[in-house]
């Protein structure tokens, strides 16, 4: 990707996404049934999503291109939102002599550390060293010296994760060495040197963030990431890196940038079925607490077990109750599962108008960081490194400097 056609798939997205924010900013599970929605005056949008069943909408929620295809009359630019998040994928061999390495780690883990690991060394020269960002157990680490026989630094901020890495690599006899230290204390611009190449699996937003400023300043040699948890931030606003970025009139929030990562891989029925019950469960006690109490606004309910949940719905509201000293009566509790149940269904109907963003937004982040590079002097490439069944958070930004 060259250096205009970074900035011009940016300034697409950056528009597209100002002129549609009325589709995309809303929170579904607080929007109560008989709440006008923010796309009211969208006749035809109103229409199509009221006239979908239970199963349409399962449907649609596992499949997004179909529902592009099903929203684009109603949506102004999204055809040419998506335009901008195609993407070219690494063609990857998996063919690696590291299978000693995977002991412990889940499937799903291990081919996103293989892909990554290839895509790292496919940019790399003899000449680069390794720094490996917030590197849990360095198993990523541990891959690209078993492959480049390259000496590895792994940046960690857990102890008790530094301290079982370094036991790993050095049973397998590996050139690693674990430096325990806060990414985002000025302290660690210490660990940084210019012939290195940076790599970070999944390092959530302040995360990655301050590694592509040190990168810049530090001048590495090259860096390969692939963010995450956009949302983890000290802000309470995304704070843009390149110049296009801030100048944008985008302001994303916290719960904005929590929207890309609705998309996840699922975890079959039983995941579903739970969702499913929590959701309803959450959302019967809101509707009973809102119409028979004077309660105003939203009482946040703590996190419960999955075992907790076949226990039913009166058992929730009891518990519930005791946690947060809630002075209602547990009356009539059917008819507040049912409309719980009905919520639920509302809940998805409207998701699915936000689902189409998901990847849009993630887009626009990513170029933002992508340009930061740029701007710095890097020649940046932005790919898929993995499919999205492995991870939903496939995108690799790879910057090597001349
Ligand atoms: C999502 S995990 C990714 C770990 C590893 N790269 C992987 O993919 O398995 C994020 C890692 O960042 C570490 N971390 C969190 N905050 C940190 C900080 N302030 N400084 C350094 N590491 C930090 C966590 O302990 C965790 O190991």
């Amino acid at each position: 990707m060259c250096d205009s056609s970074l900035s011009k798939r940016f300034s697409t997205l950056d528009k597209a996404l100002i002129s549609t924010q009325d589709f995309w900013r809303i929170e579904p599970f607080h929007l109560s049934i008989n709440e006008r929605l923010p796309w009211y005056t969208h006749a035809g949008l109103c229409a199509f999503l009221s006239d979908l069943q239970v199963e349409d909408i399962e449907q649609l929620k596992g499949d997004t291109p179909a529902l592009v295809k099903h929203l684009s009359p109603f949506i102004p630019n999204l055809e040419s939102l998506w335009h901008e998040c195609e993407l070219p994928s690494l063609s990857l061999t998996s063919e690696h002599d590291t299978q000693h390495l995977s002991v412990g780690i889940p499937g799903r883990k291990w081919q996103q550390i293989n892909a990554m690991g290839e895509a790292a060394i496919r940019k790399s020269c003899s000449n680069q060293v390794w720094l490996e960002w917030c590197a849990g157990k360095g198993y990523l680490g541990q891959w690209l010296a078993q492959q480049s026989q390259r000496p590895v630094i792994s940046f960690e901020w857990q102890e008790a994760l530094c301290v079982a890495g370094q036991a790993l690599a050095d049973k397998h006899g590996l050139p690693m060495t674990f430096k325990q230290g806060d990414a985002l204390s000025p302290d660690c611009v210490s660990v940084f040197k210019p012939h290195q190449h940076a790599v970070a699996l999944h390092a959530c937003g302040d995360l990655h963030a301050h590694l592509i400023e040190h990168s810049c300043q530090q001048h590495l040699s090259a860096v390969t990431l692939s963010p995450c948890c956009y949302h983890l931030i000290q802000q309470q606003h995304y704070q843009p890196l390149s110049m296009e970025g801030k100048q944008s009139g985008l302001i994303l929030s916290k719960n904005d940038l929590r929207i890309p990562l609705q998309e996840t891989v699922t975890g079959g029925e039983r995941v579903k079925r739970h969702r499913e019950l929590e959701m309803s469960y959450r959302l019967g006690l809101d509707s009973l607490l809102q119409e028979t109490s004077n309660q105003n606004g939203y009482i946040p309910i703590p996190s419960i077990k999955k075992s907790q949940l076949s226990q039913g719905f009166a058992s929730f509201c009891q518990w519930a109750k005791q946690h947060k000293n809630l002075e209602i009566a547990l009356d009539d509790l059917d008819f507040w599962y049912h409309k719980g149940q009905a919520r639920f269904i509302q809940m998805e109907r409207l998701s699915l108008v936000q689902q189409v963003f998901r990847r849009p937004l993630e887009m626009w982040l990513v170029c933002d960081k992508a340009l930061r590079l740029e701007q710095a002097g890097y020649d940046v490439s932005v790919s898929t490194f993995c499919h999205r069944d492995i991870t939903p958070r496939n995108i690799l930004i790879q910057a090597t400097l001349d």
